[in-house]
């Protein structure tokens, strides 16, 4: 699909750690040192450096870690790309809507690509893992979120999921939003 700003959005199924993007996005946690999912899948593949880098982060802007929906880029370590661009999804409540929350992921990684000139932006479905978010809801967040804001210099959004649920649900909400022009 492309935006009327002409960015093709596009889905693919796979590890996103193996993807060739100029950003890779990393659904981290406020302490920015690792985790599992993604977190653990990136600092595995990329090495020591990003790790390192999200280490002087904490040790200077970001002492307290970074806030729910914010974004910060680091190295890409040994990964094939030039960024990893790192952003806190929320927890899932079914008592309180954090919807605006999960939509900052998105919003704030594309400002903080496109600042650094990355064309390209790879994104796994934050939060909807550990943090418990159901997949049909963040896919239509992700998507909606990434086709109001997406813009130039950003040629190409590509949503990289895990599995075939992920994909199937991505893919229904994508055509949705296409159906609805
Ligand atoms: N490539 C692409 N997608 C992946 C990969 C991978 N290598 N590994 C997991 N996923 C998928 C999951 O199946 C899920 O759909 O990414 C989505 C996000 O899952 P998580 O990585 O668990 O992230 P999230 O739900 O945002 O939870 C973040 O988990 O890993 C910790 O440190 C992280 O505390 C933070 C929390």
């Amino acid at each position: 699909m492309r935006t009327p700003e002409g960015v093709t959005v596009t889905l693919v199924r796979g590890d996103i750690t193996r993807q060739s993007a100029d950003v890779i996005v990393n659904a981290a946690n406020s302490s920015l040192l690792g985790g599992g999912g993604v977190d653990g899948a990136i600092h595995r593949r990329g090495g020591p450096e990003i790790l390192a880098a999200c280490r002087e982060l904490r040790a200077s802007r970001y002492g307290k870690g970074l806030r729910t929906g914010q974004a910060v880029a680091t190295t890409a370590g040994a990964l094939d790309a030039q960024w990893v661009v790192h952003t806190v999804g929320p927890v899932w409540s079914s008592s309180e809507d954090r919807s605006a929350l999960l939509a900052s992921c998105y919003r704030e990684s594309l400002r903080v690509a496109a600042e650094s000139g990355a064309r390209t932006v790879a994104f796994p479905a934050i939060s909807t893992g550990i943090y418990g978010w159901p997949m049909d809801d963040g896919a239509r967040i992700a998507l909606r979120t990434v086709l109001e804001v997406a813009a130039p210099p950003v040629t190409e959004v590509r949503f990289v999921l895990f599995d075939a649920q992920a994909y199937a649900e991505f893919e229904e909400a994508l055509e949705a939003l296409e159906a609805q022009g």
